[in-house]
C-alpha cells in the first residue's frame, strides 16, 4: 500500500491505475479504523480492481463544541489494518491540502432539507461539512464506486442524493453495520465510554430491536411508539436526541400505511453521543 499526503502524489498514482485500465473503489474515513471500516475496504475490493482509502478528520463537519481536537488518531494502526485488506492507496491529506483557502471561504456543498433533520437538527452544519469534504475527495480520487456504512444511514442517503444532484458518475454502495458481539455498533466514539457506560451502550440497539418487534406485531407504525421508546432509553440511562421511525426511501416521518421503514436514534451516554438504526420491513 502506498500512503500519500499530497494531491499531486494522489493524482499521479490514480493516473497510473487508470492507465492500467483499473476500476477504482474509494473508502473515505476519519481514521481510528475498526472492523466496520475494514469491512468497507473488503466490500470495496469486491467492486473494483483497486481500492483507495482516505483518512482525514474533517474539521468542517465538527461543531464548535464537538470533539475535533479529542477525535482519536491512530495512523500506524490504521495503515496496518488497511494493508491487511489489500488497500492500494491511502490518502492522508493535511488541512492545507484539503482546505487551501481556509474553512470559512471554501465553496460548500449542501443537500437542503434531508441535511437539516434528525442528526442535522442536533448538529447544525454537520452534513454540509460531510457533503463538502466527500465531494472534494470524490473530485480528487475520481472513483468508479464509493463505499459507505449504513451505520450512518442519513449520511449514506445524503451522499446518494448529492451524487445524483451533481451528476457525479460514481456508484454508491452501502454496507451493513458491523457490531460488537453484544450488539453495539462499532464506532470510534465507543472509545470515549467509561466501563459502566460501555455496559449500558448495547441497550441502544436492543431497544431499537424491541421497537421493531412492536411494529411488526402491530403490523404498522402507531402514534406513541417513539415516545415510549424514548422513555425506555431514558430509563436505561441514555439522554436521547431523537428516536424516530422513518420511511426508508426518503426519511420522511412514517405513518401507518408505510411498509419499508428505518428506525433511527441518537442518544447520549454521559459525554458520548451514540447513533444507531434498524431497517424494518412490515409484511403486507
Ligand atoms: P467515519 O466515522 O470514520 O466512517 C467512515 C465510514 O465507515 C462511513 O461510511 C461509516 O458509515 C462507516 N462505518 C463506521 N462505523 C461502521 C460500522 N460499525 N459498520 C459499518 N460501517 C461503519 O463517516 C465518516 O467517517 C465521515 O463523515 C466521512 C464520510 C469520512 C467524511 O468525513
Amino acid at each position: 500500500m502506498l500512503a500519500v499526503e499530497s494531491i499531486v502524489d494522489l493524482r499521479r498514482e490514480i493516473a497510473l491505475l487508470r492507465r492500467q485500465g483499473k476500476r477504482i473503489a474509494f473508502v473515505p474515513t476519519m481514521g481510528n479504523l475498526h472492523a466496520g471500516h475494514l469491512k468497507l475496504a473488503q466490500i470495496a475490493r469486491q467492486h473494483a480492481d483497486a481500492v483507495v482509502a482516505s483518512i482525514y478528520v474533517n474539521p468542517l463537519q465538527f461543531g464548535p463544541k464537538e470533539d475535533l481536537a479529542a477525535y482519536p488518531r491512530t495512523p500506524e494502526q490504521d495503515k496496518k489494518g488497511l494493508e491487511a485488506e489489500k488497500t492500494d492507496i491511502l490518502f492522508m491529506p493535511t488541512d492545507a491540502e484539503m482546505y487551501p483557502r481556509g474553512l470559512d471561504v471554501m465553496t460548500k456543498v449542501e443537500v437542503p432539507a434531508l441535511g437539516d433533520i434528525l442528526c442535522g437538527q442536533f448538529r447544525p452544519g454537520h452534513f454540509r461539512g460531510v457533503t463538502t469534504v466527500v465531494n472534494r475527495l470524490f473530485n480528487l480520487v475520481q472513483p468508479d464506486v464509493a463505499v459507505f456504512g449504513k451505520k450512518d444511514y442519513q449520511q449514506l442517503m445524503l451522499i446518494k442524493l448529492m451524487v445524483a444532484d451533481l451528476g457525479l458518475p460514481i456508484e454508491i454502495v452501502g454496507v451493513d453495520t458491523v457490531r460488537e458481539a453484544d450488539g453495539l455498533a462499532m464506532s470510534s466514539r465507543n472509545n470515549y465510554l467509561s466501563p459502566a457506560e460501555r455496559q449500558t451502550a448495547p441497550k441502544l440497539y436492543a431497544t431499537l430491536g424491541r421497537l421493531r418487534d412492536r411494529i411488526l406485531k402491530e403490523g404498522a407504525v402507531r402514534p406513541g411508539m417513539e415516545a415510549d421508546t424514548a422513555r425506555e432509553l431514558e430509563t436505561a440511562g441514555f439522554r436521547p436526541d431523537y428516536i424516530s421511525i422513518r420511511r426508508a426511501a426518503d426519511l420522511a416521518e412514517a405513518g401507518p400505511q408505510d411498509k419499508a421503514l428505518v428506525i433511527l436514534a441518537a442518544a447520549w451516554l454521559g459525554r458520548t453521543r451514540l447513533i444507531d438504526n434498524l431497517e424494518v420491513s412490515v409484511q403486507i
